[in-house]
């Protein structure tokens, strides 16, 4: 079996889902993921505002595959939204298309995504679609081009892993852009696979974007990446309105402190919702090298010790029973 099929199995485990819900953020969780409901994420969001960071929220789902989740999905995410505006927070939305549909039916995902744009532009709230795997890249791209024409709310996500990324970028020079490493396992015909070509491919996807382009998120906790970005934006005096550095809560925090204290616009990705556990494990299923970043993050050595018995016992019984 796979390392992928056993973190799949390990995200559709119903006991191991619960115990999770029950117990993971006690042992740790809530070290990265910011609340399970509305009230305890928004109470996150205020304390980093107050931390001189903005936000940019990410209601958590499990991978949906029928209609009525999707919706569940988009109701959460318009009275996100309707808090966001009365609180009068300094956060905007990331979410991903296929929480709201795509694999069930692309009309249905399109209204749902158009619904959420549309209401949220009442109110000025910037909408980020998250970049999934490929097979879902061209129909994000779509969805995205289609909205601009209606609404300036709207922006998406470049992966400097893949070999099309400088192309996409200039399609969408006039976008606000989230610019990111990749997060997926993708073949070597379409994304470079060797990390120095990657971030090479970043560095060049960012400085485009930063000299060309509208609004630009640097999205990374690499610190060399970061120290070469703050040597640009002095060099050719980008204005700090003009981009930001973001990463995800919990993550490097004393590097996400030293920069707003440097004076650099600091977003944190603010992930929330009751089914953290199975989103999690699908993100280790695509990419397990990903467990060695997440457990740093997540646990005390004493923990990671017990969860790496448990996880041991239960793929060498899962190993076992396929005999
Ligand atoms: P990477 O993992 O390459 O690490 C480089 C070096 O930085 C390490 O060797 C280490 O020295 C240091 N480092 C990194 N993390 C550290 C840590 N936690 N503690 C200490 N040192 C650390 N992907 C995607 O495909 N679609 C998307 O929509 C998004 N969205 C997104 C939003 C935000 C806000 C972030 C931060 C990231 C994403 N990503 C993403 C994920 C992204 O593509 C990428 O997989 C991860 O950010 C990991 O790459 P990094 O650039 O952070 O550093």
């Amino acid at each position: 079996m796979a390392l992928r099929d056993i973190f799949i199995s390990l995200s559709e485990n119903e006991a191991l889902s619960t115990a999770a819900q029950n117990y993971g953020f006690k042992l740790g969780a809530k070290n990265i993921v910011a609340g399970t409901n509305l009230q305890e994420v928004l109470e996150s969001v205020r304390k980093l505002n107050e931390q001189g960071m903005s936000c940019t929220i990410n209601h958590l789902g499990k991978f949906v595959t029928d209609e009525a989740t999707a919706t569940q999905a988009k109701e959460e995410i318009l009275a996100l939204i309707e808090a966001i505006h009365s609180e009068n927070l300094n956060a905007h939305i990331s979410l991903k298309p296929s929480q709201l549909g795509l694999s069930i039916d692309i009309d249905f995902c399109y209204d749902n995504l158009r619904e959420i744009v549309e209401y949220a532009n009442e109110y000025d709230i910037f909408i980020s679609f998250d970049m999934e795997d490929s097979s879902h890249l061209q129909l994000t791209f779509e969805f995205v081009e289609e909205l601009q024409k209606s609404f300036s709310n709207i922006g998406t996500v470049i992966q400097a892993y893949l070999h099309r990324a400088q192309e996409d970028i200039e399609s969408f020079k006039d976008s606000r852009l989230r610019i990111v490493k990749g997060a997926y396992k993708e073949p070597e015909e379409i994304a470079y696979q060797d990390k120095l070509e990657i971030d090479i491919n970043f560095i060049e996807l960012i400085e485009y974007h930063l000299a060309h382009g509208h609004f630009t998120s640097i999205a990374t906790h690499d610190h060399n990446i970061i120290n070469h970005v703050k040597y640009f934006v002095e060099e050719y005096n980008i204005p700090k309105d003009t981009f930001e550095f973001q990463m995800l809560y919990g993550y490097r925090k004393d590097l996400q402190q030293a920069l707003v204290k440097e004076g650099y616009p600091l977003c944190v990705y603010v992930p929330y919702g009751e089914d953290w556990y199975s989103d999690f494990m699908r993100g280790l299923a695509e990419r397990p090298q990903n467990l060695n970043i997440l457990t740093k993050q997540v646990f005390n050595k004493k923990t990671n010790t017990v969860l790496a018995v448990a996880a041991g016992a239960f793929v060498l019984g899962r190993l076992t029973k396929r005999k």
